[in-house]
């Protein structure tokens, strides 16, 4: 039996060079069995790097990944095993309906047929793709292939699912069909690594966050944590007015004031800060909202685009 805090994944100086780039750079992480845990960072910060030798895809430069106990470099068969992986680029087969491309990718684990289709059925109703059944895999929307994906990544059996981005492009439908899903997986007992650059979905679903730039960890919590020791309780926005910030900036010396362009962002370790105050700017479209880890995000990274 597996106790919830074994460690399942165990990444020390993990290090991914392509020639003279270094797309990640010595990291350390634990995954530990059960839990949820998001890689968030912007584009090139090296997640898709990170999973890809997670699921041996891709060899380690250097440093040490193991999944339960086993080594990449030379027990990458039962590795693949125990993993179940949705990549960030939907890879199904165009040539394949619904069910068939299931059960030929449980054949890379030599499941039996007959095993195989009781699986697909399942995964498909768990999946809610049940009346697609036959269909081909072209005419399924952009959720409906995403889903399929999952149920594919979960054929045989797998203790741990990474998944890479897994509602990019999807509309919130389609989206908060897939939180609900990775919610039942998580109670199910199945140890998920998530990417995504949606802050609200790391909030939702991670029990914690490793937030990662330019190939480093940066920064590592429990959402709540982070945001609280970041950023803080709550947050005022406001088109800028140079009599406001500098009432708010006296009246509440704790705060943080950040301007970009023509609005101002004000963060106050305590709830309740920003009501009395405003009242006299009653003219003002203000907007007070609780701090998010997109604010801690944004404090951490920056504001800068990336590629
Ligand atoms: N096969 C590759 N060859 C060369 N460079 C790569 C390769 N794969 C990724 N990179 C580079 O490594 C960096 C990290 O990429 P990636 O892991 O895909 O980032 P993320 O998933 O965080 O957006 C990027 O700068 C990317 O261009
Ligand atoms: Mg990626």
């Amino acid at each position: 039996m597996m106790g919830s805090s074994e460690v399942l994944i165990k990444a020390r100086g993990l290090t991914k060079r392509f020639n003279s780039f270094t797309a990640v750079d010595g990291i350390d992480f634990e995954v530990c069995s059960g839990k949820c845990v998001g890689f968030l960072g912007p584009n090139g910060a090296g997640k898709t790097t990170t999973v890809r030798m997670i699921y041996c895809f891709l060899p380690v430069t250097d440093g040490e990944l193991t999944v339960a106990g086993l080594d990449v470099k030379t027990q990458d068969r039962q590795i693949k095993g125990l993993i179940g992986v949705c990549p960030q680029e939907d890879n199904l087969d165009p040539d394949f309906s619904v069910i068939k491309n299931l059960q030929v990718y449980a054949r890379y684990f030599d499941i039996p047929k007959q095993e195989a289709t009781k699986r697909a059925e399942e995964l498909l109703k768990f999946f809610a793709l049940e009346e697609k059944r036959n269909a081909h895999v072209e005419s399924l929307s952009g959720g409906m292939k995403r889903r399929l994906i999952m149920a594919r990544a979960l054929i045989n059996q797998p203790k741990v699912l990474l998944l890479d981005e897994p509602t990019t492009g999807l509309d919130p439908q389609g989206r908060h069909l897939v939180w609900d899903e990775i919610r039942t997986l998580r109670k199910q007992g199945v140890t998920i690594i998530l990417t995504t650059h949606y802050m609200e979905e790391a909030e939702a679903l991670c029990d914690r966050i490793l937030v990662v730039d330019n190939g480093k960890i940066i920064q590592t919590g429990a959402p709540k944590e982070l945001i609280k020791q970041y950023v803080g309780k709550d947050v005022l926005e406001v088109e800028y007015d140079e009599q406001m910030v500098q009432t708010l900036k006296q009246e509440l010396p704790d705060v943080e004031v950040e301007v970009f362009g023509d609005q101002v962002r004000v963060f106050a370790k305590q709830h309740g800060s920003f009501e009395q105050i405003i009242k006299q700017f009653p003219d003002k479209n203000v907007t007070i909202r609780n701090a998010n880890l997109e604010d801690v995000f944004l404090k951490l990274t920056g504001r800068r685009l990336r590629e």
